[in-house]
């Protein structure tokens, strides 16, 4: 595969049926070309594979990618929700049954490792699997063969499992919430997603990928970013992730009004620029500290027009924590209406 316009496309199985469209995916910060990278030399192996990754950081859509990556991708790729199962009900999908095995089993269905056989089975949030249904799922990994509810044979299946967990399994297997032998079963190669804050690179490509995404979608013409909408992005922490990127400029698309896409449509939520720093009062005297450490590494660094840098971020960091209020950001920074309204005007926040 060849990856040097670091934008991969395939079809996208869930859309097929709809349309031949092709769905992208983005990979363009170093520390996601290294994810690709590593994606890209396990996925041909059969070896089970853990995702651990915040909300939104794109735990199933590498799961796919794992799949179409691997020798697998013709066969089946069957994602399930372990936190949505009761434990019966867990049991009859996960090995099958055999018509009237129980009240209600009017046909024969296969379970999970039949229907993906050959293909991936990709079990998402895994963490939330309660310790009974570890053990059954141990038990089929262990004989790589499951016997339906109600049957006697049991029936071999080649699966490649592919978890995902959004929390800390290592720490669960410490506090005896989830067995440590399934854990390293599961765990054969762990991809571990970044935060989208920590691969900054990837948010415009993906920006405009989503943009482009929902443009198709609404059959509108794909507007462009404004400049400061460009910086707003960038500089938001991303609490949700790619995900929230995506909803972000869906949401855009829906708003905005003209040729580009502004700061205003993009409805960023206020952020603190430390947020983990929230209750923390003696916080004050840290950012001074932050602040003169940051300014030193500018003033190394040989960084030209720190200045107006250090205004415009400030300015628009008040401006984004005031919803865009101009009254109200001016009051904030203690400075006049019309003094605000200049630095806006320069910064293109406004007209
Ligand atoms: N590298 C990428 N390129 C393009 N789109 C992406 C990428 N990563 C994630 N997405 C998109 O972002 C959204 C969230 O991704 P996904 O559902 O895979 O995340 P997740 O980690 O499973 O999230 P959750 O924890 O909420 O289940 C999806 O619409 C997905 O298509
Ligand atoms: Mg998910």
């Amino acid at each position: 595969m060849n990856h040097s316009p670091h934008l991969i496309t395939f079809p996208d199985p869930r859309s097929v049926s709809l349309s031949i469209r092709a769905s992208a995916v983005v990979f363009a910060d170093p520390k996601s070309l290294q994810l690709l990278s590593l994606i890209d030399r396990v996925a041909p192996s059969n070896a089970n594979i853990l995702i651990i990754g915040e909300t939104g950081t794109g735990k199933e859509l590498v799961a796919r990618q794992v799949h179409l990556s691997s020798l697998r991708a013709a066969q089946p790729f069957l994602a399930i929700n372990c936190g949505a199962f009761s434990e019966t009900l867990f049991e009859s999908e996960l090995f099958g049954f055999e018509k009237g095995a129980f009240t209600g089993a009017l046909n024969s269905k296969a379970g999970w490792f039949e229907a993906a056989n050959g293909g991936t089975l990709f079990l998402d949030e895994i963490g939330d699997l309660p310790l009974p249904m570890q053990v059954k799922l141990l038990r089929v990994l262990q004989e790589g063969e499951v016997v339906r509810i109600g049957a006697r044979r049991p029936v071999k299946v080649d699966v490649r499992l592919i978890a995902a967990t959004n929390v800390d399994l290592e720490k669960a297997v410490a506090e005896g919430r989830f067995r440590e032998d399934l854990y390293y079963r599961l765990k054969v190669v762990a991809l571990d997603l970044p935060i989208l804050r920590d691969r900054p690179r990837d948010i415009l490509p993906l920006a405009r990928h989503f943009i482009n995404k929902y443009a198709q979608r609404l059959d509108i013409i794909e507007p462009s970013l404004s400049t400061a909408a460009e910086r707003a992005l960038l500089d938001y922490p991303w609490p949700g992730n790619i995900r929230e990127l995506e909803n972000v400029l869906h949401r855009a698309l829906l708003v905005y009004h003209g040729r580009q896409i502004e700061v205003g449509d993009l409805h960023l939520l206020p952020t603190r620029i430390h947020p983990e720093a929230k209750d923390d009062e003696p916080a004050q005297a840290e950012l001074g500290d932050c602040l003169t450490r940051y300014l030193k590494q500018l003033f190394e660094e040989g960084k030209e027009g720190i200045f107006d840098h250090i205004v415009d971020h400030t300015i628009h960091t008040a401006y984004q924590w005031e919803h865009l209020n101009q009254v109200r950001t001016a009051r904030l920074l203690g400075v006049s209406r019309n003094v605000l309204r200049t630095h806006l005007k320069r910064m293109q926040l406004i007209d």
